[in-house]
């Protein structure tokens, strides 16, 4: 689509706030807009002062170090090894973050969620699977399985800074070695347990205050299971870490949406949400209490879902459906009412283990790597970030725009476009977690791969290290796509998240140093502490220009 900010904005949309109920729970913490009344109170001095504060790029870098935009700071909260309590660390590649408040009334203390997408085996567990004579011991896998899954933190700010509250009860891990049931009643591959939660990418909130933690790609650990045409299984082995020589764990007990409750660290894979390599679930809760879950699978040409919920606050009854974009359908994954189905697999559970296969029996649209969904605050339109797919010739991806018939998340019907495309005319190459700010500008990052870029790999070269993006909604700004943060070299910037007065932005800034191949010479020293290697970290950013964007609807006075 040919870009023009005038487009842009149209697109993006300025319907009144009033249009769209934005629920309560995804509000209150950070994510999304809706002033509260310390922000509609902001005194005209204050605003006036914002206003003189220019919205200034930086540029793309290929320096190792992560490089803000003028009016921003940033202090490291938590890197990988950091003690939490007496006996546990916190793990590697941190991505997803995800922060609650104890209590509304105070954003300045309550728990982080952290997701611990794998790891870099050279730090974690010391092998080096370029080195050939190298055996692999069980302790290094354990080592391994530890570090990934999630960590809940308490964390205070006090005096402008955020610190994790060390040995708080709250603080805990969830590994690859935690039991963790299914919330279903039929046994997963035998099982009604899993053991572990992996490959944890992105995720979500949900209206009772959880975490959704997701795992994406989970046959990077125990493979996969494939069927042949007569419903026969086999099993693949994992591409990277071989787990499965060690643990003999089904690859069918992952792949799904986790739930975790921060008070006590319990946790639940939704079976009925379908598996596959699920980025994130972003959800949406209706009049009647009931919700809508959309999560993408981030595998070149596979799909975009929605489950729906049949009762109240339930991620168990309801029925999933699957995207076909180009009639604007969802089409539900429903054994018992759909023949095809009913042809090809043996009961619901069968579809659901085996999502990806319903979904393309069904016709499903395949799409360009499905990765982060946000809902527009202000006009409840659905953005799914398409990351590229590279066999098909998109190598900069583009956000998907979902209009849900009438504005009902329940809808099974919508209209689809493409909202912006990456490449260089736009700015910005491989959008990948998004997240809108108290005045619904839209932050975007970037997931280029370590391997493409500053690599003379053509298509990505001009860009530089990964970044974060915002593309303002108001003022003279509004439309265009401004770098604000530059990551360290090999690194990702991911799991943006707002605090709840919208003051701070928490980053993780995943995989730093991630293509050395020598210790001793790691690509990456950032965050430069005194081990002097690279350490994914997440940070907590601040200072005027994140106020002043939050503000940017007050400040340039336009109506919304
Ligand atoms: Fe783990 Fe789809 O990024
Ligand atoms: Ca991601
Ligand atoms: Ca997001
Ligand atoms: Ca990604």
């Amino acid at each position: 689509m040919e870009y023009s900010r005038r487009n842009f904005i149209s697109f993006l949309g300025k319907a009144s706030l009033g249009t769209v109920i934005i629920p309560q729970f995804l509000i209150s913490c950070g994510n999304t807009t809706n002033p509260s009344a310390e922000f509609k109170n902001t005194p005209k001095d204050v605003l006036q002062k914002l206003k003189g504060l220019a919205l200034q790029a930086i540029e793309a870098s290929d320096k190792d170090d992560l490089l803000l935009a003028n009016g921003l700071q940033y202090d490291i909260i938590i890197k990988r090894g950091d003690k939490i309590n007496t006996t546990d660390t916190f793990g590697d590649n941190n991505d997803f973050t995800c922060f609650i408040p104890f209590d509304e009334k105070n954003p300045k203390d309550g728990l982080l969620w952290v997701n611990h997408e794998y790891m870099n085996q050279l730090y974690v567990s010391g092998y080096n699977y370029r080195d050939a004579d190298q055996i692999r011991t069980k302790e290094q896998v354990d080592k391994e399985m530890y570090s990934v899954g999630g960590t809940i933190v308490r964390i205070k700010e006090e005096n402008g800074k955020w610190n994790v509250v060390e040995n708080d009860p709250h603080n805990r891990r969830i590994t690859a070695q935690t039991p963790i049931a299914f919330n279903w009643d039929r046994p997963i591959a035998g099982k009604t347990t899993a053991i572990g939660t992996l490959s944890n990418c992105s995720g979500g909130i949900t209206p009772w205050n959880t975490f959704l933690t997701c795992e994406e790609n989970y046959d990077n650990c125990f493979g996969e299971i494939k069927y042949d045409k007569d419903g026969i299984p086999a099993r693949i082995p994992s591409n990277y870490y071989g787990w499965e020589k060690f643990y003999n764990h089904s690859p069918e007990h992952y792949g799904w949406v986790v739930e975790i409750n921060p008070k006590d660290g319990s946790a639940q894979k939704h079976v009925a949400l379908g598996r596959f390599a699920h980025e994130c679930c972003t959800l949406y809760e209706l009049e009647d209490k009931r919700v809508v879950a959309y999560t993408g699978d981030d595998k070149n040409s596979e799909h975009l879902y929605k489950f729906i919920s049949s009762k109240p606050s339930s991620l168990k009854e309801g029925t999933l459906y699957v995207a076909d974009t180009e009639k604007g359908k969802w089409l539900a994954l429903d054994w018992e009412n759909e023949p095809l189905l009913k042809a090809n697999f043996k009961n619901q559970t069968e579809v659901l283990i085996r999502a990806r296969d319903a979904a393309k029996i069904l016709g499903a649209t395949e799409l360009n790597r499905p990765e982060d969904i946000e809902i527009d605050p202000i006009t409840g339109n659905v953005f799914v970030s398409l990351t590229n797919n590279k066999p098909k010739g998109d190598f900069h991806g583009s956000i998907l725009k979902i209009e849900e018939t009438n504005g009902k998340y329940d809808s099974l019907t919508f209209k689809a476009s493409t909202f912006i495309a990456g490449g260089e005319e736009n700015g910005f190459s491989c959008p990948d977690n998004l997240a809108f700010d108290m005045s619904g500008n839209l932050w975007i990052t970037s997931d280029m791969s370590g391997s493409s870029m500053n690599r003379g790999d053509k298509p990505y070269m001009s860009f530089k290290n990964n970044s974060l993006f915002v593309i303002p909604r108001y003022g003279k700004d509004e439309g265009k796509v401004i770098r604000v943060v530059t990551a360290p070299t090999d690194a990702e910037l991911t799991g943006p998240w707002f605090s709840p007065d919208g003051k701070t932005l928490f980053l993780s800034v995943q995989h730093p140093g991630e293509q050395t191949k020598d210790v001793q010479n790691p690509t990456s020293t950032w965050p430069f502490d005194a081990d002097n290697i690279p350490k994914s970290s997440v940070v907590a950013i601040t200072g005027d220009l994140i106020e002043k964007m939050n503000k940017l609807q007050q400040i340039e006075g336009q109506e919304s």
